[in-house]
């Protein structure tokens, strides 16, 4: 298949850090025996992803910004075009050896992103879009799926943890989930939840406090594969939210209203639970 120029360097630069990750995981399964373990050694390798990343793109087009998860954002003299980039989507996944991360990139110009790839480097599926082009996984079209029952669906989502996020509300979230859709599904990597949504595995993903290296290639995978993608209370803004509900037309609308009465029972209970006496 014959890509764009811009996607040719962004899938150059997943490859080659892929590579590296590969190389790392064999490493990250070995220390997992060891007394230091792997943490300090996954740091290094996600910089040294990032890094890769950072110098290819830089080669190809050495104007662009560049905002990534390790190295935060830097300015270009090109102030249109910016690359948004998550070395290493999935960190406790790695750390832990399973086979389930990513290397995700994307290009936004003047503010809209325009072109994204997400990269399983263990499996090396290959997700990749362009603005008004369709979304491809290892060069074959892909859509969202289809199903509109939600007795039928799997969904995936992201589970807050201690000190982090709401939990109350989460719990209602969850349990609506539960009782709602066949199967619900945690699997610890944004990036790929949005490219399994945009190839019909998955019907539909929600999550929150998530950041634009997070959403932004997965994010134009899903609309570009015939999906829908919003914050939870349905509007476009995912970036600034960090929130994001994703899946077909009617799933998409479906998770809206659970979460919706979720959240007002969430609500509820606390008003409970504070005037009680
Ligand atoms: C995380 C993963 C995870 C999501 C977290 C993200 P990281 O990214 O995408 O699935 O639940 O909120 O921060 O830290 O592995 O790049
Ligand atoms: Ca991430
Ligand atoms: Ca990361």
């Amino acid at each position: 298949m014959i890509h764009s120029a811009v996607l040719n360097v962004m899938i150059k630069a997943a490859h080659r850090a892929g590579r590296g990750l590969k190389r790392d995981l064999g490493e990250v399964e070995h220390l997992q025996v060891s007394l230091k373990g792997p943490r300090n050694f996954v740091t290094a390798a996600d910089h040294r992803a990032e890094e890769t990343v950072r110098e290819e793109l830089a080669k190809a087009r050495p104007d662009y910004g560049f905002l990534g998860e390790e190295g935060g954002a830097r300015a270009g003299a090109d102030k249109s075009h910016r690359w948004i980039v998550d070395p290493l989507d999935g960190t406790t996944n790695f750390l832990h050896g399973i086979p389930h991360f990513a290397v995700s990139i994307a290009l936004e110009r003047d503010g809209a992103i325009t072109a994204g790839i997400v990269y399983n480097p263990a499996n090396e599926e290959l997700f990749v879009a362009e603005r008004g082009k369709g979304a491809y996984l290892n060069d074959k079209r892909i859509r969202v799926a289809a199903r509109s029952r939600l007795g039928d669906a799997v969904v995936a989502c992201g589970l807050p943890h201690y000190g982090r996020g709401d939990l109350a509300l989460a719990r209602h979230e969850i349990a609506a989930a539960q009782q709602n859709f066949a199967g619900l599904r945690r699997y610890g990597a944004a990036t790929l939840d949005l490219a399994w949504v945009a190839c019909g595995r998955l019907d539909a993903y929600w999550e929150r406090d998530l950041a634009p290296w997070d959403l932004a290639a997965g994010s134009l995978l899903v609309r570009e594969a015939g999906g829908f993608v919003s914050d939870c209370e349905g509007k476009g803004d995912i970036f600034k939210s960090g929130e994001v509900v994703a899946g077909n037309d009617t799933m998409h609308r479906e998770l809206l209203r659970l979460l919706k009465e979720a959240g007002s029972e969430a609500g509820q209970a606390i008003i409970r639970e504070t005037s009680a006496p």
